[in-house]
């Protein structure tokens, strides 16, 4: 493909050589303006692969490319520029003293003008629904407020890529639905990619792709639609389905009543009336 944006050749690693591969030949490419959502069970390597897309960590076997750079020690500045990454606990990664301190020190650090860094500051934090509290202090903020910070942050340095790891863990559903779908519009405004790591299936339906991770290998690489299809392969490895593709599983069980491995609630409905109206 020759829209890729990330590539992972062959990629290898682990801790130390005392201790056993976490990642096993791993390749896979991501195309730059998509969403791609790795999902597997605890300790499948997810925040590994996501370490070292950002080059906090460097393969110990095969290479990585961003954006047509290899990430080595010497690239990894550059690398770095284009994306921007959230963890599942944000506390690490806060410096400024109050939540409108902190975006404004992201954007200092690209050389963003004053009067564009205003701006920018607030229609990234009323974008994670966190503008009235920007003159409180991150580290006082609940979890769930935090990890809005925190990818307002990266909102607002507009990267090529975002990479969100477990980063909507601590938001109860509602606002974890409107953060992922504020995240999404950014990327299709802006035509960046977006990586979302998750071990909930809830939320890889409007991916584009899915990698799903098993014990540091990549165990499949699909669209959200095949990947539900095969729920008894994926309980094997400890991941389960979404209710709504479980049903339609169910469903389609001696039969097949419905066409297409529905994403959603809106989609089974569709697919059960396309039956009735056939019979
Ligand atoms: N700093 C470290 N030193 C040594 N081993 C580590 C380190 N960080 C992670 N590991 C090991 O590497 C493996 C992969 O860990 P990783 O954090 O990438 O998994 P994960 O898929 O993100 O898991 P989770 O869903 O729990 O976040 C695990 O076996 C883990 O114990
Ligand atoms: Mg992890």
């Amino acid at each position: 493909m020759n829209n890729t944006y990330i590539e992972f050749r062959n990629v290898s690693f682990r801790y130390s050589e005392e201790q056993p591969w976490v990642l096993n030949n791993v390749s896979f490419c991501i195309p730059a303006d998509r969403w791609v959502a790795i999902i597997g069970h605890n300790g499948s390597g997810k925040s590994t692969i996501a370490k070292l897309i950002n080059g906090l960590l460097f393969p110990v076997k095969g290479e990585i490319i961003v954006n047509g750079i290899t990430v080595t020690e010497e690239t990894v500045w550059e690398v770095r520029k284009a994306i921007g990454m959230v963890f599942q606990n944000p506390d690490n990664q806060f410096v400024g003293t109050t939540v409108r301190d902190d975006v404004a020190f992201g954007l200092e650090n690209r050389g963003v003008e004053r009067q564009k860094m205003i701006s920018k500051i607030k229609s990234s934090l009323e974008a994670v629904s966190m503008w009235d509290y920007r003159l409180h202090e991150p580290h006082r903020l609940s979890g769930g407020q935090k990890q809005r910070v925190a990818i307002g942050g990266v909102l607002a340095v507009s990267p090529q890529v975002i990479i969100l790891d477990e980063a909507t863990a601590m938001l109860d559903p509602k606002g974890r639905k409107e953060i992922m779908q504020t995240v999404n519009n950014v990327r299709l405004q802006q035509g960046i990619s977006l990586i979302s790591i998750t071990h909930d299936l809830n939320e890889i339906t409007q991916a584009d792709q899915v990698i799903v991770m098993n014990k540091g290998e990549v165990w499949l690489e699909a669209s959200p639609r095949e990947v539900f299809q095969k729920e008894k392969m994926l309980q094997k490895i400890g991941l389960d389905i979404p209710f709504v593709a479980k049903l339609a599983n169910e469903i389609n069980k001696d039969q097949m009543i419905l066409e297409k491995q529905p994403l959603n609630q809106e989609e089974l409905i569709e697919g059960l009336w396309t039956y009735h109206s056939k019979m």
